[in-house]
């Protein structure tokens, strides 16, 4: 197909090789060696450290939260923050299917099982319609928060996610689960640096959660943080993921079961090395991402781009096919050029263990499923 020849080429332009193109490799042009150095020659490389609390300082800044506490890797950061604004073993969370396993699994890790609503097509994020139209046929308001009609179980959180850094209706998905007394978790894992109404994602849900594994726009090798506007869950996210453990100058004592979540010194100091760089990395990928807009406007296979009212970080940016055939054309020639392209996720609910949970009709996630596929993103 001409159309993807043509793409090939004009990826293998931008990146100027015909030798393979990565989705996503990261880049270290900053401070990243120096504060690495400096932190071995500290000897500080575990849990505690000056670039831990430099890190949590940058991550306030950035996401406009009171309180950042940073972790291991961002499903942990989400295990906890569910875990935070009330989800218990036994528990029900509301969220998308068209997600990485990573947003279900941190549910299940506390116990809780997944509700699979419905996606948005402008966002790919979860739809405040589905959402809405799930409480109005199955919640039940209590004093203590919302019920589900059909298992008799609390519905304690919903985790909407950010699809590759695209921010979901945030402003509508608040006002409905206000009304049900549900809090939000945004599962920002994908959109550190993207803007909703010029506020950054993370900071409207009663807590967001980022990543900075190695494939995401800014990365620490592995690393997560939790960041929110309530101290006091902030300050209890800390305690969470630091062992439970009651401050003193020298007693273990730890007053519940906490875990040992926290981000070493080295990934931090690899973490503020590349912060820096964060709106250098932003402004490069909307290039890209404009560049990508007006050659794909001239053809049929459609460049996605922001939503009004928001700002998106280009993580991973993505076209939209015809069909599923089409789809599955472009996969292969583009994969076969040593051009990487992925498709987008396959619905959790189809991966065995999420059979059983209960979700709407996903029109709009099945629709997706068959059409996006990621195309080269690095920053040049
Ligand atoms: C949507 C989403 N949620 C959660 C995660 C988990 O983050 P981590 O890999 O840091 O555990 C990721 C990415 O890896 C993700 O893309």
């Amino acid at each position: 197909m001409k159309q993807i020849q043509d793409t090939i080429s004009f990826i293998q332009d931008l990146y100027k090789t015909k030798e393979f193109i990565p989705l996503h490799a990261p880049k270290f042009e900053g401070n990243e060696k120096k504060y690495l150095l400096e932190t071995i020659d500290s000897t500080f490389v575990s849990s505690v450290g000056a670039y831990v609390d430099q890190f949590e300082e940058m991550m306030k800044v950035i996401s406009k939260t009171k309180k950042a506490v940073a972790v291991v890797n961002g499903t942990a950061g989400i295990q906890v923050a569910l875990r935070l604004v009330g989800v218990k073993q036994g528990d029900e969370v509301i969220t998308q299917a068209l997600t990485f396993v990573a947003t279900a699994n941190a549910i299940v890790y506390n116990g809780s099982s997944p509700i699979f609503l419905d996606v948005d097509i402008d966002t790919m994020g979860l739809s405040p319609k589905s959402v809405a139209d799930f409480l109005e046929e199955f919640g039940d308001l209590h004093e203590d928060g919302c019920y589900n009609k059909k298992t008799g179980k609390k519905i304690s959180a919903c985790l909407p996610m950010h699809t590759f850094g695209f921010p979901v209706h945030l402003d509508d998905l608040k006002i409905i689960c206000d009304a049900w007394k549900i809090p939000i978790v945004e599962d920002s894992a994908e959109s550190l640096g993207s803007e909703y109404k010029n506020k950054p994602t993370g900071s409207i849900g009663e807590i967001g959660v980022f990543s900075f594994n190695g494939n995401k726009i800014v990365t620490c090798g592995g690393g997560g943080v939790i960041v929110t506007n309530n101290e006091n869950l902030g300050i209890k996210g800390k305690y969470l993921t630091t062992t439970a453990k009651v401050p003193h100058a020298y007693e273990f004592y730890h007053d519940e079961l906490g875990y040992n979540f926290r981000m070493p010194n080295l990934n931090a100091a690899l973490a503020c090395a590349q912060l820096e760089q964060l709106n250098l990395f932003l402004a490069n990928k909307r290039t890209i991402a404009l560049g990508y807009k007006s050659f794909f406007d001239s053809a049929s296979i459609r460049f996605r781009t922001e939503t009004a009212d928001t700002k998106a970080n280009y993580w991973l940016m993505c076209v939209e096919l015809e069909c599923l055939k089409d789809r599955d054309l472009f996969l292969s020639e583009t994969n076969a050029a040593k051009v990487m392209t992925r498709p987008i996720w396959q619905l959790l609910y189809r991966l065995p263990m999420y059979w059983n949970c209960q979700r709407d009709e996903q029109l709009n996630a099945q629709f997706l499923e068959e059409r996006i596929v990621n195309i080269p993103s690095s920053v040049r």
